[in-house]
């Protein structure tokens, strides 16, 4: 099972717009869900929708169960003290949910010993990338170690 949760970049990108980016790489991928906060009114397939809650802390609580592995700008483990991977040496669990932050915030506050954090290094590290971007290159990297 793979899971997929993310915030909107809501007041940099457009959410139609970002919600068929995530469409395309998650259903080339395999993603069996796809979770969003906060609620946004987006343009959907019924052959992929997006599930919406009012913040990513109930995503979590909701799917209490399943490995988190948090997906994270370097810098941003760093700040917060957290110790991580880099996503070349990381073995993807079979059953998981990748979390996925936002510019100008990140998940860090959230998460437990129980989480993973993994990131994926740039030749250039003083950019993030954006959410998007992110899971594409992790779903790769989880393919080809598969
Ligand atoms: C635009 S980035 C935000 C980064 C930073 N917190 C900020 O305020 O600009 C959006 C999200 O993409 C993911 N992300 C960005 N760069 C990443 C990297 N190098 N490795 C892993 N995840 C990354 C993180 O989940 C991050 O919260």
């Amino acid at each position: 099972m793979i899971i997929v949760a993310g915030l909107w970049e809501n007041g940099w990108l457009n959410s139609n717009v970002e919600y068929q980016q995530y469409k395309h790489v998650m259903k080339a991928y395999g993603v069996d869900k796809f979770l969003m906060a906060p609620i946004e009114v987006v343009k959907q397939d019924d052959s992929f929708p997006v599930e919406q809650y009012d913040t990513i802390e109930e995503i979590l609580e909701s799917f209490g169960n399943i490995k988190k592995c948090f997906l994270e700008w370097s810098q941003d483990f760093e700040d917060n003290g957290i110790p991580h991977v880099d996503l070349k040496d990381y073995e993807h669990p079979k059953d998981v949910m990748y979390v996925l932050g936002k510019s100008g915030t990140n998940n860090c506050y959230l998460m437990t010993e129980d989480d993973d954090a993994v990131s994926i290094v740039a030749p250039n590290n003083d950019y993030s990338l954006w959410g998007v971007t992110v899971i594409g290159i992790v779903l790769y990297d989880r393919m080809m170690k598969s």
